[in-house]
C-alpha cells in the first residue's frame, strides 16, 4: 500500500506530443503577464490599502513579490528539467510520488477554479459599470447571484462561456487575442501611472503603517503589513500558469524558465509604482472601492481617463480568466492522463489539437459557480492553495537536486533560494485568516476521500 502511494515517475515520463508545439518565449511572457496583471491591482489595492496595510501596502506588495521571485526561481528550474503540462502536479509526481502529486494537483484545481470564477465576479462589476455608463446597465437580479439578493450574476457566467469558446478554438488564436487584450491592459495602466505622477500630495502617505505590521483579531481575521501581502499575494498568482504550457511551448527547456521570471519582474514594478502612487494620489481610508485605480482618476477629475482605466481593467480582467482557465484543463488533462481522474478529460480533438472535452467540461462547471455562487470569501481560498503548491515545489527542487543532474535552468545559490521560499510562503500562509485554513482542510480532506475511492484503482502507474 505505501509503496502504491509514494510510487513516483521518472523526470521525462511527463511528457506527451499529443498538444500543439506553438509557443515562443515572448508568447509565454505576455501569457504570463496575461494571467498576472487583473483584480489584484484593479480590485483588491484599494481594500488592502483601506483596511490592513495603508500606504505601506507597497511594503505589502514587495513582501508578497519576495516570496513570489523565491519559488518562480524554483519553478522555473523544475520547469526547465521536469516536462509535461501538470506544473506542480507533474513535478511533485517525479519528486515525492503519487499521493503528494495528487493532493499538489486537486489544490491546483481548487486555486485555478476558484480564482477564474472570482475574477468573473470583479469583472462583472466593471462590465456592469461600463454598461451604467452609457444607460444600458442590467437590473440587479442579473448581476447578483442568489445568496446577494439576485437570480444570477449573468455577464461572469457568460464571460466564462465565451472564454471557453475562445479555448476550443485553439492555443494560437487564444494568444494571439490575449497579446491584443495586455497591450490593452498595460496601456491603461501606464495612463494612471502617467497622470497620477503630477498629482501626487506626499501628505497622503502619512501615517505611512496605520495597522502595525501583524495583528491577529478575536475573530479570526487579521490586519498589518503581513496580513495585507498574504492578501494582495492574490496579485502574483498566475507566473506558475505559464508552466503549464510546456507541452505547447516549441523550446520548453529554455523559454519557460523565461516566461515565469520575465513575466514576474515586469509585473512586480508596475504593482510596486501603482500602489505608492494611489495612496499618493488619494488618501488611503478613502480607497475602500472596488475600483480604486479608475476611482482615483475620477477623483483628480480625469474622467475620460477614468473611463479607459475601466476598459483597460475589462480587457486585463478577461486575459487573466483565459490564462488561469487554460492552465486549469492542461492540470485536468495531465491528470486524466495518469488515471487519477477520469479518462475522458484526456482526449485530444484530432484536428485542432485542443483538448475539448475537459475545456468544455470546465467551463460549464465554472459558469454556473461564477453564476450563481457568491465569492467574495472564497478568493482568499487561492492564496492559501498556491502558497501550499509553491512550497512543495521549493521542495521538490531540493529533492530532485539530490537525485538528477538538472541542466538547462540552475539557480545558483542552492539551497538557499527554496529554503527562502518555503520559509516566506509559509509566513504568508499563517498571516491569512483562520476561516480560510478551516476552508482549505476540508478540501484537502475531500481530495484525500476521492483519491482512496477512485484515483488509487486507476491511476496508470500501476
Ligand atoms: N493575479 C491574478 C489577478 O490579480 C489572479 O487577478
Amino acid at each position: 500500500m505505501l509503496e502504491q502511494l509514494f510510487r513516483k515517475k521518472g523526470i521525462t515520463e511527463n511528457t506527451n506530443t499529443q498538444l500543439k508545439r506553438c509557443l515562443s518565449a515572448f508568447d509565454l511572457t505576455l501569457l504570463g503577464v496575461g494571467c498576472i496583471i487583473g483584480t489584484g491591482i484593479f480590485v483588491l489595492t484599494g481594500i488592502v490599502a483601506a483596511t490592513h496595510s495603508g500606504p505601506a501596502i507597497i511594503i505589502s506588495f514587495i513582501i508578497a513579490g519576495t516570496a513570489c521571485a523565491f519559488a518562480a526561481l524554483s519553478y522555473a528550474e523544475l520547469s526547465s528539467s521536469i516536462g509535461g503540462c501538470g506544473s506542480a502536479y507533474g513535478y511533485s509526481y517525479v519528486a515525492f510520488g503519487e499521493l503528494f502529486a495528487w493532493i499538489i494537483g486537486w489544490i491546483l484545481l481548487l486555486e485555478y477554479g476558484v480564482a477564474i470564477a472570482a475574477v468573473a465576479s470583479g469583472w462583472s462589476g466593471y462590465f456592469n459599470n461600463a454598461l451604467v455608463a452609457i444607460n444600458i446597465g442590467l437590473p440587479e437580479y442579473l448581476i447578483n447571484p442568489p445568496s446577494a439578493g439576485g437570480i444570477i450574476n449573468l455577464p461572469a457566467s457568460i464571460i466564462i462561456i465565451l472564454i471557453m469558446m475562445l479555448l476550443i478554438a485553439g492555443v494560437k488564436e487564444s494568444v494571439k487575442l490575449n497579446t491584443i487584450m495586455v497591450f490593452i491592459k498595460i496601456s491603461a495602466i501606464l495612463i494612471f501611472i502617467f497622470i497620477a505622477l503630477f498629482n501626487i500630495n506626499p501628505n497622503n502617505w502619512t501615517p505611512f503603517i496605520p495597522f502595525g505590521w501583524f495583528d491577529r483579531l478575536p475573530d479570526g481575521e487579521t490586519i498589518g503589513i503581513f496580513a495585507g501581502a498574504s492578501i494582495v499575494f492574490f496579485a502574483y498568482v498566475g507566473f506558475d500558469a505559464v508552466s503549464t504550457a510546456a507541452e505547447e511551448a516549441i523550446n520548453p527547456q529554455k523559454d519557460l524558465p523565461k516566461g515565469i521570471l520575465y513575466s514576474l519582474i515586469i509585473c512586480t514594478i508596475f504593482y510596486v509604482i501603482v500602489s505608492a502612487l494611489l495612496t499618493g494620489v488619494i488618501y488611503y481610508e478613502e480607497l475602500n472601492v472596488s475600483d480604486p485605480v479608475a476611482f482615483a482618476l475620477s477623483q483628480l477629475g480625469y474622467s475620460w481617463s477614468s473611463a479607459l482605466v475601466a476598459t483597460g481593467a475589462i480587457f486585463g480582467l478577461a486575459t487573466v480568466m483565459l490564462v488561469l482557465f487554460y492552465a486549469l484543463t492542461r492540470v485536468i488533462f495531465s491528470m486524466s492522463r495518469d488515471g487519477l481522474l477520469p479518462e475522458y478529460l484526456s482526449s485530444v480533438n484530432k484536428k485542432t489539437k485542443v483538448p475539448v472535452k475537459v475545456i468544455l467540461t470546465t467551463g460549464i462547471i465554472i459558469s454556473t459557480i461564477a453564476g450563481f455562487v457568491s465569492l467574495g470569501e472564497l478568493a482568499e481560498i487561492v492564496n492559501i492553495g498556491t502558497l501550499s503548491a509553491f512550497i512543495i515545489v521549493c521542495f521538490g527542487v531540493i529533492a530532485l537536486r539530490s537525485r538528477h543532474k538538472i541542466n538547462t535552468f540552475k539557480n545558483r545559490w542552492h539551497p538557499l533560494i527554496p529554503i527562502l521560499g518555503i520559509l516566506c510562503c509559509g509566513s504568508l500562509m499563517f498571516f491569512l485568516p483562520t476561516d480560510t485554513w478551516i476552508r482549505f482542510l476540508i478540501w484537502l480532506f475531500l481530495g484525500i476521500i476521492f483519491y482512496f475511492c477512485y484515483s488509487i484503482r486507476h491511476s496508470k502507474l500501476k
